[in-house]
């Protein structure tokens, strides 16, 4: 293959610019040209796209976000909308693209790739809720990001023996607010994978006072729960409870940190993998981490779908909020 173009799409997640880095450099190692497309399928769909050298990827490996710009496009969903993608490769006569992102755009690739335009896909969204990867692109650095913010509001919670709420990101995932709560030492945790309800939950907090806890910390992912609901539940009750709540929505504030050194060895190896499998002709797969392995998946696998989450971490989460 001769010609090779990467993009990010979705949500950008911390590591993404390793990434790209990777998919340059891999990609001129072994005799391609690359072009780096802007704002993933929205820039495709427009031919917004250059040639990228060695040096066009120098110093990004340690920034946040994505370089070349990322987008959730509507119009890449219809059959014109990639009509329009697939006609504008042609005329930049590349033979390849390497699709950086989450579900939306991996089964955006696999779209692509049943048009019969060879894709690979790298595993890269903070919410790690896709299937074929066991860690995805971003995650750790996002985690770090909110492990943070749990450690800070503890302080002030003990200090004031409040309660606090932190919402965190997952989309409709529950595994970035799952491992957070686990790592921060919250005292509950609220995911979409679980029904719960107020009451349930500030029995969860009153009970964990009971026995001579300082701080109450609830996690809450933001697929979970309607944040205002649960603070209103809380301001109703703070009689009868004893305490009150206060919330923090984290957001996007978990997207946009520098990758730690766990994303950006991770996107280098998956975006590195994912060029070499497309220059030796693979299509329709995505690269990513399996038992600790670099691992393809076929996109018909993974597209639309999304992972479950781990039972034993639940399980865990229960037994060392004691
Ligand atoms: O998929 C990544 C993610 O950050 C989700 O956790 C969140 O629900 C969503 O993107 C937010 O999307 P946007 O940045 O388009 O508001």
């Amino acid at each position: 293959m001769k010609r090779i173009a990467v993009l990010t799409s979705g949500g950008d997640a911390p590591g993404m610019n390793a990434a790209i880095r990777a998919v340059v450099r891999t990609g001129l190692f072994l005799g391609a040209e690359v072009f780096g497309v802007r704002r993933g399928y929205a820039g495709l769909m427009e031919a917004d796209m250059q040639q990228l050298g060695a040096r066009d990827v120098g110093g990004i490996i340690q920034q946040g976000g994505t370089v070349l710009g990322s987008a959730r496009s509507e119009e890449f969903k219809t059959p014109a909308g990639r009509a329009k993608a697939l006609a504008n490769l042609r005329e930049f006569r590349i033979e390849g693209l390497v699709v950086i992102g989450g579900n939306g755009s991996q089964t955006g690739a696999y779209e692509l790739h049943k048009m019969g335009f060879p894709v690979v896909g790298v595993a890269s969204t903070i919410d790690n809720d896709l299937l074929g990867s066991d860690i995805t692109i971003g995650v750790d650095t996002a985690l770090n990001i909110a492990l943070e913010a749990i450690d800070r509001l503890k302080v002030t919670a003990a200090s004031h023996r409040r309660a606090f709420m932190v919402q965190v990101m997952g989309r409709n995932c529950g595994y970035l607010a799952l491992v957070s709560g686990i790592a921060g030492g919250a005292e509950a945790i609220v995911i979409p994978e679980v029904p719960t309800n107020p009451s349930a939950i500030a029995k969860t907090l009153r009970d964990a006072y009971a026995r001579g806890k300082a701080n109450g910390i609830i996690v809450v992912a933001e697929g979970a729960y309607d944040a205002d609901e649960l603070v209103g539940y809380f301001k109703d009750h703070k009689e009868s409870l004893g305490f009150e709540l206060r919330a923090t929505t984290l957001g996007h504030v978990q997207r946009g940190g520098a990758p730690g050194a766990f994303d950006r060895l991770l996107a280098s190896r998956l975006g590195a993998s994912a060029t070499q499998h497309l220059c030796e002709g693979t299509s329709g797969v995505l690269v990513g981490m399996i038992k600790n392995q670099l691992a393809t998946t076929p996109h018909e696998e993974i597209a639309g779908k999304t992972k479950l989450i781990d039972k034993d971490l639940m399980r865990l989460a229960d037994v060392l909020a004691r």
